[in-house]
């Protein structure tokens, strides 16, 4: 028992100073564009999924979740600050999504299906506290408050029933460029006026 205990323990020091050689050698990728061995990328998805399962299991949606007024006002804070990175109808792809990694999944498309990425409560514990090591920022602390992030949560689940001639329409109907819920100060209307227009880049 003792010898065992003694070989268990050597194990798992040498495997430990592996590690901490690899390491230190820098080795280690950690570059957007290099991704993950496979069976890391799996790995790394349970312990996100065990996680996030355990924080949002007594998370209670609002029982309005699916009426008309949160769906039009997520519609416009979808559009401001999430379509970059997830996409929306008739949106192919963007510079932002190409290079993140892991990559946001395409929240407007009907692969994305409810039922594959969780329910309401997990959606909106992802929204209000992002995910760490990853692009999704946590919303809460840049002020949006929970009803605007169940305004996205319910806008969500229309969004992948919308045409892309639709989805404008109810960007156009809704309040929400204005940041509704955001304890911000409503910045001047950027939009179109990136110095980036026709993707001319140089570099
Ligand atoms: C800068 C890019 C970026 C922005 C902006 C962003 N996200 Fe994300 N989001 C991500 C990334 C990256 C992931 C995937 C993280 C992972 O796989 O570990 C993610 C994951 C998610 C998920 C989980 C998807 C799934 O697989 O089930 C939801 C829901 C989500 N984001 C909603 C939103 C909403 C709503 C907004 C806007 C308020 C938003 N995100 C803005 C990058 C972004």
């Amino acid at each position: 028992m003792k010898q065992f205990l003694f070989g268990a323990v050597s194990a798992i020091g040498v495997g430990a100073a592996a590690g901490f050689a690899l390491i230190q050698s820098g080795s280690l990728d950690f570059a957007a564009d290099a991704p993950h061995a496979a069976g890391i990328t799996q790995l790394v998805a349970w312990a996100r999924e065990q996680s996030i399962a355990k924080r949002a299991r007594d998370i209670v949606p609002p029982a309005d979740l699916a009426s008309a007024e949160r769906i039009r006002r997520g519609a416009g804070n979808y559009e401001a600050m999430c379509a970059a990175c997830h996409l929306a109808p008739g949106v192919e792809d963007s510079e932002i999504r190409k290079g993140l990694y892991p990559i946001p999944s395409r929240l407007a498309q009907a692969e994305a299906k409810a039922a594959e990425t969780g329910g309401d409560s997990r959606r909106f514990w992802i929204i209000k506290h992002g995910i760490k090591g990853s692009g999704m920022p946590a919303w809460a602390q840049g002020g949006m408050d929970d009803a605007a992030i169940w305004d996205l949560t319910a806008f969500l689940k229309i969004l992948p029933q919308l045409t892309a001639a639709e989805y404008q329409a109810r960007v156009a109907a809704s309040p929400g460029h204005s940041h509704a819920g955001m304890a911000q100060p409503a910045r001047p209307d950027d939009h179109g006026g990136h110095a980036h227009s026709g993707h001319a880049h140089s570099h």
